[in-house]
């Protein structure tokens, strides 16, 4: 019984406590195959009150997806052109072409555009800049590769990417930015940052728009973390205190599982939920 009251008193002190509303995205990448794959998925999707769930499909997918998902599910476009509004630009989908009901994100610099696509810091930059001149939210992507990780040089990386990134947006503009720590090394390979190492990073960050802009952006900005995220490892993440919420890719495309990570318990809510199971034995 006293470790029980131990384990209610700990978890408590360690629960989501942040002033700031948790974000769960979900990156659903070049996913799923089909449109009525597409379409399931996104009804299937659940909306939890007081956090905020984003879904980034495929834009070929966004319209229909904006029809199909609960309406309190943001959307978010993976990529923009920002090299002109309509012209010759084969292949491309610019920003106001993404302005349709419901989408309210622009995913810039995930790693996959950065060495897949040679989207470099100008880039990123330009995309962070047309996104909020737009009207939209820019989710940023920041992150060092394994190597990088290996020399102990993870703040700089990040710091560095973060400071170009955000070059000329205000104060102000930083109300829609919405920071994702995402280590290259841990996306897609199964391979979790701990929480602890993760939570160091994150404020570590936070450290760096105080310093940038002041405590007030800092303490608002929601700083999220990404790489492998999934049921299995969201409760823990979502304890530590600068860690606002994650950006899941592989884990996104099962609603269940989605879903699982969207209602996350960080804290004494899983406790108590555990506790009345217990008690209704
Ligand atoms: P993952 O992808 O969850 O499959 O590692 C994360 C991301 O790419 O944003």
């Amino acid at each position: 019984m006293m470790a029980l009251i131990a384990a209610l008193v700990l978890t408590r002190t360690a629960a989501y406590t942040s002033p700031r509303a948790p974000v769960v995205a979900g990156n659903w990448k070049m996913n799923p195959g089909t449109a009525e794959e597409a379409l399931a998925l996104a009804e299937a999707l659940d909306a939890v009150e007081g956090r905020e769930v984003v879904v980034f499909p495929p834009s070929c997918y966004l319209e229909a997806v904006a029809r199909k998902t609960n309406k309190n599910v943001a959307l978010g476009a993976q990529d923009a052109c920002v090299l002109a509004e309509s012209g010759a630009f084969t292949g491309a989908v610019s920003l106001p072409m993404l302005k349709m009901p419901r989408v309210d994100y622009v995913l810039c610099g995930h790693s996959e555009r950065r060495s897949l696509f040679s989207d470099d810091d100008d880039a990123i930059r330009a995309k962070v800049r047309g996104a909020l001149d737009a009207g939209f939210a820019a989710m940023l992507c920041i992150g060092e590769t394994q190597q990088e990780y290996e020399l102990g040089i993870t703040d700089d990386i990040c710091a560095l990417q973060l400071a170009k990134a955000l070059e000329g947006v205000t104060a102000a503009e930083m109300a829609n930015v919405v920071v994702a720590y995402e280590p290259v090394w841990a996306i897609g390979t199964g391979l979790v940052c701990p929480a602890t190492v993760a939570q160091r990073v994150h404020a570590s960050m936070r450290q760096r728009l105080r310093a940038t802009y002041d405590s007030s952006v800092a303490d608002a900005c929601r700083i999220l973390y990404g790489g492998s995220a999934s049921p299995l490892v969201i409760d823990g993440i979502m304890r530590q205190p600068d860690i606002d919420g994650v950006l899941v890719g592989g884990a996104a495309l099962d609603a269940a599982t989605f879903n699982q990570v969207s209602n996350f318990h960080a804290g004494w809510w899983r406790t108590r939920s555990f506790l009345k199971k217990v008690l209704h034995r």
